[in-house]
């Protein structure tokens, strides 16, 4: 029977949110709408919008409140904090390489409708990611079904954004870096071990919580983000990953070994070998 591949993040968000353990991992997530924007933006500095059944990154927007300019005429009065209550923040919209800043929320969300275009959206609690070299970096855990029907995390890669990018994507211009080396620049070995551990749990704990509701569901690719304080956050689940990174960027062949034989065992159509360089 076919591998199962479920696209709508909304409908995936739901069932993890039903799990307690995995609820802690998800960052607030509503469908797009007015309501749901103003509800973000008064709890969260940084808002995602994104397509439901989005992939490689296309259309993912990020919002972020810009707070009041503190006039630097107004730099010798002592009462500053007068100033900053009476002055209004502002919106800052990324999308691509372009930004746009709006002086409402009202504002914001009229451009923001006409670029949705009655597409299903997501809002989602921004995550300030950690950074490599000064660019922002997820990672990617990879799980999937072992021959004799468990669960196992085979593989974590991680994926730094192009410059000026919002998005680590590949195909948005992220480039693909060892888990390890992007952990180097923020904590010790055994930290980083530490996060790896609860990574390949969280794959494991992911992949049961989904198959109650996708009996069929055969590998999953986690999106997490970890934020400056070592949070450690969901993004998104995708049921159709890419297998290839695992392939072509370790130098050890024994992890595509693996994710190739699970792949494999479970039906999933593989370029040949003389194909795949
Ligand atoms: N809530 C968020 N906070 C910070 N970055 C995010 C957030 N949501 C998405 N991103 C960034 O955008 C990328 C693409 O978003 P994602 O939800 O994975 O959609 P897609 O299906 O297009 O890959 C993520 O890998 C991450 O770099
Ligand atoms: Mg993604």
């Amino acid at each position: 029977m076919a591998i199962q591949r479920v696209a709508s993040k909304w409908a995936k968000t739901k069932i993890l949110l039903q799990n307690k353990g995995i609820a802690a991992y998800i960052p607030t997530t509503r469908r797009y709408s007015i309501e749901a924007l103003r509800e973000l933006l008064a709890a969260h500095t940084v808002v995602y919008i994104k397509p439901d059944r989005g992939t490689y990154g296309i259309g993912v927007m990020s919002v972020e409140i810009v707070p009041p300019e503190k006039s630097s005429e107004n730099s010798d009065l002592q009462d500053s904090q007068s100033i900053a209550e009476s002055a209004s923040p502002s919106y800052r919209l990324r999308y691509e390489q372009k930004k746009e800043t709006f002086s409402s929320i009202e504002a914001l969300h009229k451009t923001l409708k006409s670029l949705i275009n009655k597409r299903e959206y997501l809002a989602q609690q921004g995550i300030d990611l950690l950074r490599f070299e000064g660019r922002p970096f997820d990672l990617r855990v990879l799980t999937q079904k072992t021959p004799t029907g468990q669960w196992a995390t085979t593989g974590i890669i991680g994926r730094v954004a192009a410059k000026n990018k919002i998005v680590t994507n590949h195909h948005s211009g992220g480039i693909v870096k060892h888990f390890k080396t992007l952990m180097s620049e923020h904590m010790n070995a055994e930290e980083i071990e530490n996060i790896r551990q609860e990574l390949k749990i969280l794959g494991v704990n992911v992949a049961a919580q989904l198959q109650k509701s996708y009996p069929r569901l055969k590998e999953i690719g986690l999106d997490v983000a970890i934020d400056s304080r070592w949070n450690i956050w969901i993004l998104e689940v995708n049921t159709r990953p890419a297998l290839f990174p695992f392939k072509k960027f370790f130098k050890d062949p024994s992890i595509y070994n693996t994710v190739r034989k699970y792949a494999q065992a479970y039906g999933r159509k593989l370029p040949d070998a003389k194909k795949a360089r």
